[in-house]
């Protein structure tokens, strides 16, 4: 099925999709944290289930959509996105009653919208107040801002104040290079519950993480669930930073090789449209070959991609077959129709319900 199937198109290694869903539940055990994987990196039912099944306790999203799809699955859903515009929050109010949802926000603003979609349909939702630790996107930056919007949060009948969230997504320095970062993080972190404390405020939930300080989280403190999405098949960051090793990789581009008129590379049907072309990693580049990690791919237009071939001697011919490790996995993911889950001998065609900002439809072309 793989021999045949058109390419570009992105391809799942289920078992090590599954050995990678076991490590980060095994770390978390062994350290007390709960695992709440971000979907933002899979959008997909079935990877979600493997995630649940595996004991993921509950979701994190970041869109209506992905909260739609996701609630078919699970009743525990983090939206670790601040919901403003459209009808973004009618939407979430609408999900199953069954479902706990919790929100994260940054200001009275949002509060305030959260607070009257949640009262027009007599829902009850829990609230993180979101804190920036370093980042500089979202988030709090002091701990009497972040005590403020916890006490108006606590005021308000229809809301529940369940703790705070944050994104340590400054952090991403090669994992043994990590301590004085996370130092800064912890103390930064004391200062807020130090606060919250005082205020009688105590965060019952501490919502944080990443994959880049994935198997550092223990040493974050006061930190309750990590909410890291990468990790289920890592990327050339990952590897880069040393948080995976070239056996967890499990999601690549599959591509063919289209032409060799130019001595010294090969043009392949993956452009940016299929890899996305974000720089990261380290170094230059936008991937690898998978079972050539020394072949680049150099270079990018929309469908095409330039494999440098200087560091090799492996010469292909048009029509050969290639499998590409892009730089950043979840954009790759996201301009895929589908996936490729490959387990062994075995191929089947996995949808990705959760891609796209439309409603979801639990029936018909969506249906899992
Ligand atoms: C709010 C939030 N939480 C969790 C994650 C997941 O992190 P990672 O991509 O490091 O796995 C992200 C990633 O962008 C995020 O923005």
């Amino acid at each position: 099925m793989l021999r045949a199937c058109e390419t570009p198109v992105g391809v799942i290694d289920l078992p090590r999709v599954r050995a990678n869903i076991e490590r980060v539940l095994t770390y978390c055990s062994d350290h007390g944290i709960t695992w709440r994987p971000h979907v933002k990196t899979h959008k997909s039912v079935r990877l979600a289930r493997l995630q649940l099944e595996a004991g993921a306790p509950g979701l994190t999203v970041a869109t209506p959509r992905e909260a739609e799809v996701m609630a078919t699955l699970t009743d525990d859903l983090l939206v670790a996105y601040p919901v403003v515009g459209g009808n973004k929050l009618e939407r979430l109010m609408a999900l199953p009653g069954s479902v706990r949802l919790m929100i994260g926000l940054d200001s009275s603003d949002v509060l305030a919208m959260v607070r009257s979609a949640a009262s027009a349909t007599h829902r009850s939702v829990r609230v993180l107040v979101e804190i920036d630790v370093g980042l500089r996107r979202v988030g709090l930056q002091t701990p009497a801002e972040a005590v403020r919007l916890a006490e108006e949060i606590s005021e308000s009948t229809e809301l529940e104040y369940a703790g705070i969230m944050f994104y340590p997504g400054h952090i991403r320095s090669s994992q043994a290079k990590q301590a004085a970062d996370l130092a800064v993080l912890g103390g930064l972190l004391q200062s807020f519950y130090d606060a919250l404390d005082t205020a009688g405020l105590s965060p019952s939930v501490v919502s944080g993480g990443s994959t880049p300080t994935l198997w550092r989280s223990h040493e974050i403190p006061g930190l309750t669930e990590i909410r890291p999405g990468t990790c289920i098949f890592f990327d050339r960051e990952g590897l880069a930073i040393d948080v995976a090793q070239p056996g967890h990789l499990a999601y690549s581009v599959l591509a063919t090789v289209v032409s060799r008129a130019v001595s010294g590379q090969a043009v392949v049907d993956a452009g940016s449209k299929a890899l996305a072309k974000e720089a990261r990693g380290g170094d230059d580049g936008f991937g690898f070959l998978l079972d050539r990690p020394e072949v680049l791919v150099e270079s990018l237009s929309e469908e095409h991609g330039i494999l440098d071939l200087s560091a090799t001697d492996w010469r292909p011919t048009v029509g050969d077959r290639v499998r590409i490790v892009p730089n950043h996995v979840c954009v790759s993911v996201n301009l895929q129709d589908h996936l490729m889950a490959v387990d062994g001998e075995h191929v089947e065609v996995w949808p990705l319900e959760a891609r796209g900002r439309g409603p979801y439809q639990a029936t018909g072309e969506n249906s899992d």
